[in-house]
């Protein structure tokens, strides 16, 4: 899959530090771990590098980050490289992640990424001129059940096409932000139609 250039390609700042409330965050975050385990915080704290750092982690976000942990630079590296939720690279506002696995794929995630190029006028792996959209290609993000569909930032669209897939791409090029979820007339994932109702009682009443 096309992906954005890699990191050692773009221009880096020479030096990241937390913003004392994130630094605040960060230290709650590690305090959540055994004493001796404060690496298990790495995920969250180059979570919280990146949403500062306008939703992409230089490397000396990496490097800060693995100050903190008490690690070795590269292992933090590692971690960074391999979640495709960490953006190594400037992205666009609209950071669009299409799913190509095989039940959104099954289900037309061929349009859906079609409609997206056509909308856009990138390809995969591009921005668009204006800064606004970043289009990626991206494994199941385990929303399989309501194929095709596409994160746009934290939200997810489903039971996409291409009609729909352009309309929310319109709305949020408006600076709208659509609804996220299911794009068809169905509650969450129920059949199309059907109605969920909790019947579940609280405990101690029948
Ligand atoms: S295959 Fe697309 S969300 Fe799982």
């Amino acid at each position: 899959m096309s992906q954005p250039a890699a990191h050692k390609d773009v221009a880096q700042p020479e030096s990241f530090s937390f913003t004392p409330d994130n630094l605040e965050r960060a230290k709650r975050i590690i305090a959540k771990y055994p004493a001796g385990k404060q690496q298990s915080a790495v995920l969250p704290l180059l979570e919280l590098a990146q949403r500062q750092h306008g939703n992409w982690l230089p490397i000396a976000a990496m490097e800060h980050v693995a100050r903190m942990l008490d690690m070795a630079p590269i292992r933090v590296r590692e971690v960074a490289t391999f979640y495709t939720m960490f953006n190594l690279t400037p992205i666009g506002r609209n950071h669009v992640q299409v799913c190509t696995t095989t039940p959104c794929w099954l289900r037309g995630s061929d349009a859906v990424l079609d409609a997206c190029k056509k909308r856009l006028g990138v390809g995969v792996g591009e921005t668009t001129p204006d800064g606004l959209f970043t289009l990626v290609e991206v494994e199941c993000l385990a929303a399989c059940v309501n194929a095709p569909m596409m994160q746009v930032n934290e939200a997810f669209y489903e039971d996409l096409d291409a009609a729909s897939t352009t309309r929310i791409l319109d709305a949020l090029a408006r600076g709208e932000k659509p609804k996220p979820g299911p794009q068809v007339q169905r509650q969450t994932s129920a059949a199309l139609g059907a109605k969920f109702e909790n019947t579940l009682k609280p405990n101690g009443s029948d």
